[in-house]
């Protein structure tokens, strides 16, 4: 059969009612690449595998969510669903909604959501308000909103996102045979750690694959669960996680607690750091995304986790063509040349 969508793939492990029709654009089905030079970059003598959300249909991995919410609030009869986002949530909700023929609302955060995010909201069809203030202070207004209305919330606090974004999970422990020993991704509102916890824990009781430790990693200007308390006026170039008061903050602190893992926070010179790293393997990944890979770096450098032998896995949660402005803002100008044979050809030859 055709690959129809994480719903219907996973239908008897989400709890959604079974005669509903998924609202889908094919979401999940992401791959797991495996990427031994970058584990040899680290110092070598364990796997380490990617897995590319950034390769779901609006781009990030938040389409695993939206098809589930976006399912149940048809289903509930709404008319129009809402969202705070710093921007990947607002795409999502935007196509999902799109599908599903209803209005979306979204509210960013002024001047900080990356262009690719808001040109896939605007794109979509979604009505798009932006507010002189953080993703936190939007995420309060919209609960509010969602609370006094009949607008439906499809932030991460809307559980069937949590039951959608399980399945990735599933994934990877279908792909491995097991669950892999580590998982790494970056935390910002906290709903992504708290689904991948779930969805191992689900598939342990059912099908014995083995529970992972979970690495967190925030942005160090935006560490909420790092420093033990809200950031007023949370900072860092990974935009996407630029959140200060986490909603899901307490069930992230329990993943990490009982997966013996934990939540650590890095800067954002090692997040680019690790961002090149990848696109120098290929997978090339919004800012964000890249800080499972630079909290593994600075674990595996300072000894904090053993790593040899293991099996370890990284999720990339967002398409770097999703904020393309970091690469061309710094980048070093293509070489212009003359549309002539011999100079290109002089060009090709010379020592670089
Ligand atoms: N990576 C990316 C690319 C994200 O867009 C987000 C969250 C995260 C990681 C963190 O996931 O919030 O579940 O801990 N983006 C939200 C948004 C906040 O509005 O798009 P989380």
């Amino acid at each position: 059969m055709n690959y129809q969508g994480v719903i219907n793939r996973y239908r008897d492990l989400i709890h959604l009612p079974t005669d509903i029709d998924p609202v889908t654009l094919l979401e999940g089905n992401t791959p797991l690449i495996p990427v031994p030079a970058l584990a040899e970059e680290l110092g070598g003598g364990f796997e380490l595998y990617i897995k590319f959300e950034g390769l779901n249909p609006t781009g990030s991995f938040k389409d695993r969510g939206m098809t589930a919410a976006m399912t149940m609030a048809k289903a509930k009869g709404a008319k129009a669903v809402i969202c705070a986002s710093t921007g990947n949530t607002a795409a999502s909700a935007a196509a999902y909604a799109r599908r599903a023929g209803l209005r979306a609302i979204v509210m960013i955060p002024e001047g900080k959501v990356a262009v690719g995010k808001l040109a896939g909201a605007i794109a979509y069809g979604a009505e798009v308000i932006q507010i002189p203030g953080s993703f936190d202070e939007a995420l309060s207004l919209v609960v509010e909103i969602s609370q006094k209305s009949t607008v439906e919330l499809v932030n991460s606090l809307n559980p069937y996102r949590l039951e959608g974004q399980k399945t990735s999970s599933f994934e990877i422990c279908d792909v491995l045979g097991q669950a892999p020993d580590w998982l790494c991704l970056p935390v910002g509102n906290a709903g992504n750690i708290t689904s991948y916890w779930m969805g191992f824990k689900q598939y342990h009781q059912l099908k014995n694959t083995g529970l992972p430790h979970i690495l967190g990693v925030q942005a160090a200007g935006s560490a909420p669960l790092v420093i033990g308390h809200a950031v007023d006026h949370p900072e860092t170039i990974a935009t996407a996680i630029r959140i200060g008061r986490p909603a899901r903050g307490e069930e992230a602190l329990a993943a990490a607690e009982e997966s013996t893992g934990k939540i650590i926070a890095v800067t954002d010179d090692e997040i680019l750091a690790a961002q090149k790293m990848l696109a120098l393997n290929g997978i090339w990944v919004e800012p964000a995304s890249a800080a499972g890979i630079a909290g593994l770096k600075a674990q595996i450098q300072t000894g904090s986790i053993n790593v040899n032998q293991k099996r370890i896995v990284a999720i990339c949660t967002g398409h770097g063509m999703k904020d393309p402005d970091i690469i061309t803002s710094k980048m070093t100008k293509p070489t212009l040349l003359p549309a002539d044979y011999d100079a290109i050809e002089a060009f090709i030859l010379r020592k670089p």
